[in-house]
């Protein structure tokens, strides 16, 4: 049968400015190879390789078994918004309420739902580069413009309050910090928070922080993260808080982020949740509701971190037998940020950090995620959420690689 179209349908001008998320790229790419039958080691990831805490679990299939599942209050089970405002007020020393509080689903949609309800054409967004790739598109679904500020291997990869002064001016409407930072692993200290705070009073005093503290249980070594309303405290308030339980919980497939903002804006964010998504899935609250409340978690969450902490000395210690290959010890997080200019560009066989991974991916079947995506050309981000048998067969087969292409000229 022939049917006949009367108008094509293409996507609009929203969905043509979005660019498609890159580390979600390399996965998939990865698990081809991986179902073609090819043992692909994966270094990509952005979630912990670890089951979350027995109470997690618990809590769901108590529910399951219960009670029909039924849709939650679009801003989230009270329940769970009074734990969450507990946590975070206790956290950061300032009292937050449930009004504070909205559940979304991960923390991904926390901040999407944050720009679409507060940004205005022509409102800029300050990210300061090496950034997590949805940042910049998020801005752009929310009609803001991003401007990014660069930090660079040598500073730590904390970006210094003159760059940061550069780019801010009346327009500003946010300055994102994400701190430990996905990709760098860097961590902003209180002394560095005032340090930019400084600047942000003097040069775009109307501007609001974001402070992405996703990673916030994850530190490591002498390293301890520095609350924004602490550091800041007596200065200002304007700062908004995004959080959750996705990577201190290995709870990523669950979908639960919290916003938490000034009460009109959780009520404006509700507005659009609840013509969109509604609340987040009834079970996966539940579950997050027992990832704050049950002290077993706690430790749980502990004997993650630790071993992540001896992941990350695992390949700290072995990237640096690598020669040419360069990196700054992160504060947090689990990721590694390797800066391989040195493998690529004229005169040699890789073009740039894009074609590299992907020949790493294809050849040597290590996945990694090119630095491009994150505003930083000429580098890989190299997870460490992986077993460790995992992470010194990578390593092996990385170095391998490389000495290759060294010895390729
Ligand atoms: C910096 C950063 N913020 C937010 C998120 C989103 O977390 P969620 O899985 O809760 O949406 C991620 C996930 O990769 C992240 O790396």
């Amino acid at each position: 049968m022939i049917t006949r179209l009367t108008s094509e349908l293409k996507p609009n001008r929203r969905a043509e400015a979005i660019l498609p998320s890159a580390t979600l790229a390399v996965s998939a790419r990865a698990g081809e190879l991986r179902a073609a039958g090819k043992e692909v080691l994966n270094f990509s990831a952005g979630e912990p390789d670890f089951q979350p805490p027995a109470p997690i679990a618990a809590a769901v299939r108590e529910l399951v078994d219960r009670s029909p599942i039924h849709y939650a209050p679009v801003a989230g089970l009270p329940a769970l918004r009074d734990a969450a405002a507990a946590e975070l007020s206790e956290y950061h020393g300032h009292a937050f309420t449930r009004a504070n509080v909205m559940v979304n689903c991960g923390a991904k949609h926390s901040l999407a739902n944050l720009f679409l309800v507060t940004l205005e054409p022509g409102d800029e967004v300050v990210i300061l580069a090496p950034y997590w790739v949805s940042y910049p598109e998020m801005v752009r679904l929310g009609d803001g413009t991003p401007r990014v500020v660069e930090a660079t291997l040598d500073d730590g990869w904390r970006v210094r309050p003159e760059a940061l002064a550069a780019a801010l001016g009346p327009k500003t409407r946010y300055v994102v910090i994400n701190s430990p930072s996905n990709p760098t692993g860097a961590g902003y200290s209180e002394a560095d928070l005032q340090a930019l705070y400084d600047v942000i009073e003097a040069e775009a005093p109307q501007a609001w922080l974001i402070c992405d503290d996703i990673y916030r249980k994850l530190v490591y070594g002498d390293f301890s993260h520095a609350s924004a309303f602490r550091a800041l405290a007596g200065r200002t308030e304007q700062i908004i808080l995004v959080d959750g339980v996705s990577k201190s919980h290995a709870m990523t497939g669950y979908r639960i982020g919290f916003l938490v903002a000034p009460p009109a804006i959780v009520a404006a964010a509700s507005r659009i949740q609840g013509q969109m998504t509604s609340g987040a899935a009834t079970p996966s609250q539940q579950a997050a509701l027992a990832a704050l409340r049950d002290p077993a978690c706690v430790g749980a969450v502990e004997s993650m971190r630790l071993a992540f902490a001896r992941r990350r000395d695992l390949i700290l210690s072995g990237l640096a037998t690598i020669p040419g290959v360069r990196v700054h010890p992160p504060e947090g997080a689990f990721y590694v940020f390797a800066d391989v200019s040195r493998f690529i560009g004229e005169g040699r066989a890789h073009a740039d950090d894009v074609a590299l991974a992907t020949w790493l991916l294809e050849t040597a079947l290590v996945a990694t995620v090119p630095g491009s995506p994150f505003g930083a050309p000429g580098h890989l981000r190299i997870s460490y959420a992986t077993s460790d048998e995992a992470l010194e067969d990578g390593l092996s087969r990385i170095r391998s690689a490389l000495a290759s292409l060294d010895s390729a000229g």
